[in-house]
């Protein structure tokens, strides 16, 4: 690999301006409506259950969840950027979505208390510790009723590995251009982002490194965390665009049961 990565990128990358360069797929409110709709149909959520968006950024999936009635709704995200703009749009919309940051490893939320962990947007594989995403999904099941649901949604890393370019590049609106260098190398995507205001100058150029999983990998992990009733999901991704959007084109979804 010739992109080099600082292992803990995950910790900073996730602010202000991933919301601009990654807003086709996170700050779509289409996007994630058509997202909802699909992940309703997967798992049986009823209004009055409590409901965990680990991983849930600044909450968009969570801030849709409540518009459609579903009003026990927490966000836990290490970001502390997007767990404030998260705060933010849920006071402005008079919305009660806790947010709480963070590490979804280990949370301070009580033992056996939701019926249901949601891990969407492709939230899995960027702590380098092979074992850390493992570590997060038995998080999910200590924090899950007995027969609470864990829905996992996260990029086809087959789909991936055949289709992305090595160089992409778009613009956000007049003034900013993201470009996008990426490595794929024995399942693990490298990716060099620099993101051009045409205002301002460079106002970002940092790397990051993401684990791709395929059906089989998602069906192991889940069932070593201790998980049953496990179903892959294909042909799920709401981004129907032909637009190269990162990861995000292709998905798979896994849901899975406590039992
Ligand atoms: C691509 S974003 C998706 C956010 C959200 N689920 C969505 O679809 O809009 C991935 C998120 O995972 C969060 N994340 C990654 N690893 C985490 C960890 N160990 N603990 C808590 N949050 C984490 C990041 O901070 C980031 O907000």
């Amino acid at each position: 690999m010739t992109i080099e990565v600082d292992p803990d990128w995950w910790k900073s990358l996730f602010d202000e301006v991933y919301l601009i360069t990654d807003a086709r797929s996170v700050d779509d409110d289409r996007v994630t409506r058509q997202e909802i709709s699909i992940f309703t149909t997967l798992i049986p959520l009823q209004p009055h259950e409590r409901i965990l968006d680990l991983c849930g950024g600044h909450g968009r999936h969570s801030m849709e969840l409540y518009s459609r009635g579903f009003v026990d709704c927490t966000v836990l995200d290490y970001s502390r950027p997007l767990i404030d703009i998260g705060k933010n749009n849920a006071a402005e919309k008079g919305y009660a979505v806790s947010f709480i940051q963070g590490d979804a490893r280990h949370t301070p939320l009580d033992s056996a208390t939701f019926d249901h962990v949601l891990i969407l947007g492709n939230s899995l594989g960027y702590i380098a510790d092979p074992d850390a995403d493992l570590l997060i999904l038995k998080e999910c099941g200590r924090l899950l009723r007995p027969q609470g649901w864990l829905l996992l949604d996260v990029t086809d890393g087959k789909s991936v590995r055949k289709k992305i370019s090595p160089q992409a590049w778009h613009q956000v609106g007049d003034d900013i251009v993201v470009c996008r260098q990426r490595e794929v190398n024995k399942g693990i995507i490298s990716a060099r982002e620099m993101v051009l205001s045409k205002s301002r100058g460079m106002i970002r150029d940092k790397t990051y490194r993401i684990r791709l999983y395929g059906e089989d990998d998602l069906v192991a992990l889940a069932r070593s965390a201790g998980f049953d009733g496990i179903q892959v999901h294909t042909n799920t991704s709401a981004m129907k665009c032909s637009d190269d959007v990162g990861c995000m084109n292709h998905r798979l979804v896994v849901s899975a049961r406590k039992p």
